[in-house]
């Protein structure tokens, strides 16, 4: 794109999130700033990211004709998936039909929208190195392919899921039915599929944000942020932190990865250009050995740290990228980030203790301001920088937990 319109006229630059949540506000706010206007969708009304855009669209995103009906009648120059659970062969036949342009493809969205697509394409097209790893459609099967080829311990998950719903360890044979059931109930739509993993015993996992963008000669780029180590809880992100240091060995395995894979999905479709943007790819080392694991072709959540580490930030850089213009992903700071949780079930509820968590140095708070708390929901994330990466993480830590959530 290298004319930019005036939001709200008929010469508008117009960009489309599919998903509004709080990696989509920020997002919306970053081009918001570049003055595009903006189309928040969401499956229910007032998502954190409805609350910032010129527009916001309800409706089930999963299906075709709706999603259909949204592109045709609004005409955004781009869409921008920010979710998994979309109809991607809706978007891939329009983005084919020249109707639409896709962030960064329609394809990318696709075969990352489950397990299955992208696995296989890492590890049978790609050959990059995985845990071991079976999809199965039956607790007979799960058990077979444990007992032939996985082995113990490891780790089951529903085909499509995230936030680590329906997913876990595998320790003894007891284990395999409960793992199955929990998959079952915990998988977003119920394809009775999925994926068992050879446990990686690994010493830290990383974020590798790596980002597609334009050079001063229109070809694609791709740039690296620096590596984010993070800590999952039950495979749901309760703290980042920027940089994760690493050998050198770890650190250039990781970039060829995410090189291949990003380069992989980026592609554009014949005769259409190719993909831009921010992926976050996720990766396990242990010592110089780097096993692939999945892959946003978006912003990742463990990527909230860059809003106090990067001079721009995964929000920022996703917008410029897919605008066509150039990024850094400089350092400004290390830091940190810890996850606050809505504690209580409940909808309109209040947070205490804001000031006092803000009086912990160098640190900074977001409330994404989701309608509806869930005791385990991500209602906010506080940040916290300091030349030191423990301390930062010890103060990001502590902020956290000077808020808190409660039933108004
Ligand atoms: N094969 C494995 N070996 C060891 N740990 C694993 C393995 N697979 C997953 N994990 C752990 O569980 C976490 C979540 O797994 P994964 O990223 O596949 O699930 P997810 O539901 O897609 O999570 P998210 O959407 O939050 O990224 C990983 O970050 C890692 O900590
Ligand atoms: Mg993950």
């Amino acid at each position: 794109m290298t004319t930019f319109g005036t939001p709200l006229s008929p010469h508008a630059t117009k960009v489309m999130l599919l998903g509004s949540g709080e990696l989509g506000k920020e997002v919306l706010i970053a081009l918001q700033r570049l003055g595009v206007e903006t189309i928040a969708v969401d499956r229910y009304d007032n998502a954190p990211g409805q609350q910032v855009a010129h527009h916001a669209r309800t409706l089930t995103m999963s299906d075709p004709a709706q999603l259909k009906a949204l592109i045709e009648r609004e005409k955004p120059d781009l869409v921008v998936p920010e979710i998994e659970a979309i109809a991607t062969a809706m978007l891939e036949e329009l983005e084919t039909a020249g109707v639409v342009r896709v962030v960064p493809t329609a394809r990318a969205a696709r075969l990352t929208m489950d397990r299955e697509g992208i696995r296989r394409l890492a590890a049978e097209t790609l050959g990059l190195p995985t845990s071991p790893y079976v999809f199965c459609d039956s607790l007979e099967e799960l058990q077979s392919a444990i007992d032939n080829k996985i082995g113990y311990p490891c780790v089951v998950k529903p085909v499509m899921s995230s936030s680590g719903k329906g997913q876990s360890k595998i320790a003894l044979p007891k284990d395999v039915a409960p793992a199955w059931d929990h998959a079952m109930a915990g998988g977003r739509v119920n394809h009775g599929r999925v994926i068992v993993e050879g446990f990686i015993d690994f010493d830290y996992e990383i974020t590798l944000l790596t980002v597609r963008a334009l050079g001063a000669d229109g070809k694609v780029e791709t740039h690296f942020c620096e590596p984010i180590g993070h800590l999952q809880v039950s495979g749901d992100y309760v703290e980042s932190w920027q940089p994760q240091p690493m050998r050198p060995g770890a650190l250039e395995s990781s970039r060829a990865i995410a090189k291949a894979v990003t380069d992989n999905l980026g592609a554009g479709p014949d005769g259409q250009p190719a993909g831009l943007g921010v992926f976050g790819v996720e990766l396990f080392v242990k010592g110089d050995d780097v096993w692939f694991s999945e892959v946003s072709p978006r912003p990742h959540d463990t990527g909230m740290v860059t809003l106090c580490t990067q001079w721009q930030n995964e929000f920022e850089l996703h917008a410029r990228a897919i605008l066509g213009l150039p990024v850094s992903t400089a350092l400004k700071s290390p830091g940190a980030s810890a996850v606050i949780y809505g504690g209580v079930d409940a909808a309109g509820i209040v947070f205490d203790g804001v000031a006092d968590a803000l009086q912990v140095p160098q640190t900074d708070i977001r409330l994404f301001g989701k309608p509806e708390s869930f005791v385990k929901r991500r209602m906010g994330v506080a940040l916290a920088f300091d030349d030191d990466v423990e301390v930062a993480r010890s103060r990001a830590r502590l902020a956290a937990s000077k808020v808190t959530p409660r039933v108004a």
